[in-house]
């Protein structure tokens, strides 16, 4: 075999065996992050971040979560950012509806015009919104998801309060995000994408590092759940990542 694989092969190994499992992070206090992406040019940036391998892998690793579950009715992406899990989510399960939610209307054109190249348009709408006060009445949605916005929200106790309010009685409420606790040598990573790696709108606005920093840990979303009386939870933590499942009832 050619040398050259064979150093590759090993450097992809001691690099994942990194990843998974390198030494933790030390305690860090969370550093909250800006709420929308609110200027065209960062909503621009940040959707073409989105086409790099890792946020491909990602979405892909979130819709198979999704297969566990039998999907109809209405399903609801909350910060939907650029459209790309949504639609996704829509070749591949035909037998939901969907809404996309954003508080920004910079980012929010960017996930119509991808409805509308992907002519879906009859089965997706998307529409500005807070998650804070979202416009949806009592229990009426069967899946809400969530990627990668949960360390924006303002306030994620009335967050996930009124995420809970809309959810029907058998609904599911899965939300995925970064958590700040992760890898150190996962932080370096994204240290060195965010110096040398992203364009300069976003290292301005210090991300994707910003995101992690802003990121809670599992034991905080806990307590935060268990405050406002959420009790039927889980919470699998994944690399720099975890998924929290919430159950009405
Ligand atoms: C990092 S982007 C992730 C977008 C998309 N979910 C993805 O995974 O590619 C986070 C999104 O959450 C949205 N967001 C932040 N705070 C929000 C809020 N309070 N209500 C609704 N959307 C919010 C932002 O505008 C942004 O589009």
């Amino acid at each position: 075999m050619n040398p050259w694989v064979i150093f590759l092969c090993i450097f992809g190994i001691i690099f994942i065996l990194f990843l998974i499992f390198g030494l933790p992070r030390k305690k860090s206090e969370r550093k909250p992050s800006i709420e929308g992406l609110y200027s065209a040019e960062v909503a621009k940036a940040f959707e073409k971040m989105t086409n790099f391998l890792p946020f491909k892998m990602l979405r892909r690793r979130i819709i198979s979560e999704l297969k566990k579950y039998n999907l109809n009715g209405l399903l609801v992406d909350l910060g939907c950012g650029s459209g790309n899990l949504i639609v996704e989510i829509a070749q591949k399960y035909n037998s939901i509806d969907l809404i996309g939610i954003d508080i920004s209307d910079e980012i929010l054109e960017l996930a119509k015009q991808r409805v509308i190249q992907n002519e879906l348009n009859e089965r997706i709408k998307i529409e500005i919104g807070n998650v804070e006060n979202l416009p949806f009445s009592d229990n009426s949605i069967d899946f809400i998801i969530s990627s990668l916005s949960l360390h924006h929200w303002a306030n994620p106790k009335i967050a996930f309060k009124e995420l809970v309010r809309t959810l029907k009685g058998d609904g599911l409420l899965m939300v995925f995000d970064f958590r700040r606790n992760s890898r150190k040598f996962f932080y370096g990573l994204l240290k060195f994408a965010t110096k040398m790696v992203v364009p300069k709108v976003l290292k301005e606005i210090n991300e994707p590092l910003g995101s992690l920093q802003a990121g809670y840990t599992a034991e905080e979303i806990k307590e935060i759940l268990s405050q406002i009386n959420i009790h039927s939870v889980e919470i699998k933590p994944f690399l720099a990542w975890m998924f929290i499942s919430v159950k009405k009832h």
